[in-house]
Formats: structure tokens, sequence, C-alpha cells
């Protein structure tokens, strides 16, 4: 009976990231850098308005696209942090995490054939609901770019059939960031023209030295471009799901059927945990910053230290150095650092096979994991000559 299975499903694989970290429970002792989970407690104030909702069983379905007074939240949260413009009315739908907003977005825009631009390295979660739909991903090799998107590099892979770009900055799994002058650059060179983005910007509040800037605030890109963010990284509630999609009303009108025959709406109690978090708590990614900041520092001067190469990261909790110089692939690099050393980190090919020759170090961790880590990691080193 399996081969009814639709093979588009079956041809899609778990993701490397989960592999391994479902791994880790059977090495004894092991600890983990791989996930992208803050480690900091959901702020308790969101927590209280969360149990105030259970309280007074608020309890019952939202409106499709989410309750009102969090797409005004939303609204209120984009337009202060980063002077985005968007209606609470039929700009905004709140999601199950920004998995699901991804998810709604691509089912919505692609068809059968729709070439799909992904830069490679990135986060595995895309490509997956690409091949779902029909789409055809088309990755762009963004390695001697310092992991970014350029213009230069983008213009020879746009065609006919090219519907979409996808955008994740800053970036899983490198943590680079675009500066004003590339972003600019890549909004020249796709003002005009019949295609949409995704931007991608979950990790919007944590970029270490300068303010997020959305690429739908760039010149012409509004009306083309679908913003997904969500709480998950900025108020460390990965466990709440909620996320949202900011899109112009001609599409959000669209995606919203989707969403609604997919969840329905988000969960009502996770929702008003959510007004609480984008408005009582704009500021509350700030402490998580700081701390984040202090162990980018500390993992990146342990690991040039050891002589890997890498780019110091502006945003985001992880950090991509090249293990090229030990002759050995990302898995067997993963998977012999684990047995002799029991550490776990991600195999670069988790992002694509333009990861291959990395690792990705998530910091989400406390210090004290961080430096066992580190001395682990340099035992390995030196035990590999
Ligand atoms: C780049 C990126 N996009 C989306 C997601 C999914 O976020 P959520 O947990 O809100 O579904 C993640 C989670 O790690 C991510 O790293």
């Amino acid at each position: 009976m399996e081969k009814l299975v639709n093979p588009r499903v079956k041809d899609i694989q778990i993701s490397g990231i989960r592999k391994i970290s479902n791994l880790v429970a059977q090495y004894k002792g092991a600890i983990t850098l791989t996930i992208g989970q803050p480690d900091f407690p959901t702020p308790e104030h969101i927590m209280h308005a969360a149990e105030r909702a259970i309280a007074e069983q608020r309890t019952t379905y939202t409106p499709n696209a989410g309750l009102p007074e969090l797409r005004q939240a939303i609204a209120g949260f984009v337009q202060s942090k980063y002077g985005l413009s968007y209606s609470a009315a039929d700009e905004i739908i709140v999601t199950t995490g920004a998995s699901e907003a991804l998810d709604i977005t691509l089912r919505t825009i692609l068809t059968e054939g729709s070439e799909v631009i992904i830069p490679g390295p990135i986060y595995p979660g895309y490509e997956p609901l690409v091949r779902l739909c029909g789409g055809v991903p088309v990755y762009v090799d963004t390695r001697e770019s310092g992991f970014k998107l350029t213009a230069e590099l983008l213009a020879p892979h746009l065609t006919e059939k090219t519907r979409c770009i996808i955008l994740c900055y800053p970036s899983n799994p490198t943590g680079r960031v675009l500066t004003e002058r590339e972003q600019q650059e890549l909004a020249q060179l796709l003002d005009g023209r019949e295609l949409f983005v995704i931007s991608d910007e979950i990790y919007s509040e944590l970029i270490y030295d300068a303010p997020h800037r959305s690429f739908a605030a760039l010149p012409g890109m509004r009306d083309k471009t679908i913003v997904i963010n969500g709480l998950s990284k900025s108020h460390s509630m990965t466990g709440w799901r909620i996320g949202y999609t900011l899109a112009p009303a001609y599409l959000s009108q669209h995606m919203v059927k989707v969403h609604q025959y997919n969840v329905t709406c988000a969960s009502s109690i996770s929702q008003y945990a959510a007004i609480e978090a984008l408005t009582a708590g704009i500021d509350d990614a700030e402490p998580m910053k700081q701390e984040y900041r202090k162990r980018r520092d500390y993992v990146y001067d342990r690991l040039t230290g050891m002589g890997f190469e890498l780019v110091k990261p502006e945003g985001a909790f992880y950090l991509f150095p090249s293990i090229e110089r030990f002759g050995l692939s990302s898995m067997q690099f993963t998977m012999r650092l684990l047995e002799e050393q029991k550490v776990a980190v991600v195999p670069g090919d988790a992002f694509s096979s333009y990861g291959e020759g990395y690792i990705r170090l998530s910091y989400a961790y406390g210090m004290d994991v961080l430096e066992t880590g580190m001395e682990r990691l340099e035992s390995f080193v030196k035990s590999l000559g």
C-alpha cells in the first residue's frame, strides 16, 4: 500500500537538524549545539497573559486571520520597529509559527513548474514545501559572497518561470545580514519584474550592531514581498507556535483561504499571549540579544583560536565555520565529533549541498554548555592533527 503514497511526500526527508538532535539521546553525556531554540524562558508577563486567557475561557476559535487586537499589535510592532505600514484589517495573517506562514505563502503563489530561487546554504524548511507544491528549487551558490545573495549572483538565475525568490536574513545557518546597499541592488534588479519575494525575517530582533531593515521597506518591493516573521525567536516562544505574514491585501486575501483550510486559526491562548508580547513586551528580545552577543563573541574567538575559518555573523544565533581543511565530509566530521567527544553539531549539508564543507553551531545555549562544547571541540581538532 505504501506505493500509493504521494511520491512528492515520499521523496522529502526529515530535516538533517532533527536527525542529529534525535541521535544525541543515544550518546550518554553528549552535549548538543544543534537546535535553534532560545534557551531563555518565555518572559513571565507573557505567560501570565496566557494564564489569564485560560482562566477567562478565551479558548474558542478566533477569526481565521487572527484576533483583531493581535493583528493591530503586529501592525504597531512592525511600524515602530521597522517602519513598515500594514493594515491590520487585510494585510496581516496570524499563523501557526513561521513554518505555517511559509507553507501558506508558497501554496498561494506556486503552480506546477514554478521556479523558486533559494540562496544556499539555507534553512532546510523551504525546499520540501516548494517541492510539495510542484515547484522547482533553483539554488544559488553564495559561498563565494560571504553567504549573501547579491544582485550579481541572482541575475543569471532569473527566468520567465521564476515565481519567487526566498531571502532569509539574518540567515539561518550563517547569521549573515545584507547591507543596505546589497538590499538596494537586489531591489533595483527585481523592481518591475513579475515575481514575488518571500523575506523570512524571523531573526529580525536578533541583529547585533544595526537595526533590522525589512526587505519590504525597499523602493518597489512592498507590492511583491511577503514578509514572514513570528515570536519563536524574538520572545523565546517556539512552542507557542505564533508566526505571521505581512503581505499586500491582493495576496493576503488568497493566503488566508489556504490558512483557513489548513488550521482554521492559530491557538487562541497563544494569540492572547502574543498580544502581550507585542505590546508590553516589544523590547523583550533586548536582554536576550545582549547575552547572545557575548556568546557569539566567545564562540567565535574560540573557533578562530582553533584555526577555523569563519565570518563573524551579524545576527541570529548560529556560527558556520568551514571544516574543509580536515578532509572529512560534514557528516563524517559531525559523527566523529559526536562519537569521540560527545558534542553534537549540525553537518553543513543539512542546509543544502552548498553547506557541504561546513558545520553549524547554535549558541542558543548557556555559557557552561558552550565552554564545555569548545573544550571538547578543541580536543577533537587536535586529535585530527
Ligand atoms: C529561518 C527560519 N524560518 C522559519 C523557522 C520556523 O519558525 P517557527 O518555529 O516560528 O515555525 C525557523 C526555525 O528555526 C527558521 O530558522
